[in-house]
């Protein structure tokens, strides 16, 4: 467990020098559960543990009408934020959901152009007047640190509200690791959990957040190797080697994901980030994207228990023939984002206790 410190106590130029392993300890509760949701660093293996069982509680809750009606009890005097100034489908949905099943009632601001941003105001002064009517700020923007800058100013302040970064920049994810991992722990329970597996991912690792913050948690499981298969200028940076190395993690990069499926316990499979390109169509050169594709024949190269992921949205890297498979569990992925995103807020605001008892009494 984290032991907490002030992120009151730390100047903002000194808190930015810190190690990502540094700055774990700033975003929880003194009960060690999490307060800010920033990065994937933050949650160790007991978090992870702990966030997967609630959402299934969660989930199972849900199953009933009287089930929905004691979980949307629990914080219906909160509300809730959703910044999204970058486009996002599933992430904003799931979350809009996750509030909903609480009883938080969600507001939103999406587009920027009609905010009071366009009259200069300043992010900070932004986020300033977000905490002055909401009790929780979930946002996704292109802005990488932006949500670590949003918590640091606002513990500074009188109105100190939890921040859940729903995908910052290039650089972090952690939700989506967070519903990759619940995926992950879900379809391998019948067969060890995660620890002793292959995950193969597959993409533009380069600039995939989502790769980069679910590579994080699944250094918290023993015996895990992860497999990097991209064209050289798409491939993992650097530092999140030097992290697995660091912790011992076995890994392997490769140019060849075909002659790798057939290792893998998970292929993680990502679109190419060309949003980011300085000129268009400069990531797509210099390699073949039929490499980097998985294809309906694939299916046979695939272990029987093995799955195969995506965050989505999909554009070509998966063939539709594989949507039916039993293995392809893209869409409950995406469906699981809902309960692990629930649980997370529910253990912000220290209801987790209260499902769990819920639970043993009325459903176990
Ligand atoms: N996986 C994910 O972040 O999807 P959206 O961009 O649709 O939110």
């Amino acid at each position: 467990m984290l032991h907490r410190k002030m992120l009151d106590g730390v100047k903002w130029d000194d808190f930015q020098q810190l190690s990502l392993e540094e700055k774990a300890p700033y975003f929880v509760q003194s009960s060690g559960r999490p307060y800010h949701c920033l990065i994937a660093q933050q949650f160790d293996r007991e978090a992870l543990d702990g966030l997967c069982d609630l959402a299934t509680r969660i989930r199972r809750i849900g199953k009933s009408k009287v089930g929905m009606d004691f979980l949307s009890s629990l914080l219906m005097h909160k509300r809730a934020m959703l910044y999204f100034t970058q486009p996002s489908t599933r992430t904003f949905l799931s979350f809009y959901s996750a509030c909903q099943i609480l009883g938080i009632r969600p507001a939103e601001v999406r587009d920027p152009s009609i905010s009071s941003e366009m009259k200069g105001e300043t992010k900070d002064d932004t986020m300033r007047t977000f905490s002055s009517f909401f009790d929780l700020i979930i946002m996704r923007t292109p802005l990488q640190g932006l949500a670590e800058r949003t918590a640091w100013l606002l513990s500074n302040t009188e109105r100190p509200v939890p921040i859940i970064n729903a995908g910052s920049g290039k650089d972090q994810h952690p939700t989506q690791a967070l519903l990759d991992i619940y995926t992950l722990a879900r379809s391998f329970e019948k067969r060890g959990g995660i620890d002793g597996k292959t995950v193969l991912f597959c993409g533009d690792l380069a600039r995939g957040r989502t790769v980069r913050s679910l590579s994080g948690l699944l250094q918290q499981y023993r015996g895990v190797k992860l497999i990097f298969a991209a064209p050289e200028c798409l491939q993992i940076g650097e530092d999140i080697l030097a992290q697995l190395k660091e912790n011992g993690v076995e890994y392997e990069i490769t140019e060849d994901f075909k002659g790798h499926i057939h290792e893998a316990d998970a292929v993680y499979m990502t679109r190419l980030q060309d949003e980011w390109d300085k000129k268009p169509g400069e990531s797509s050169r210099g390699y073949n994207p039929e490499d980097y594709y998985f294809a309906g024949e694939d299916l046979d190269r695939l272990r029987n228990t093995a799955v195969i992921m995506h965050p989505l949205p999909r554009r070509a890297e998966i063939s539709t023939d594989c949507d039916n498979d039993s293995r392809a569990v893209y869409w409950r992925q995406m469906r699981n984002g809902m309960w692990i995103r629930s649980a997370l807020i529910a253990t912000i605001f220290g209801r987790d206790t209260e499902i769990t008892n819920y639970y043993t009494l009325n459903i176990k």
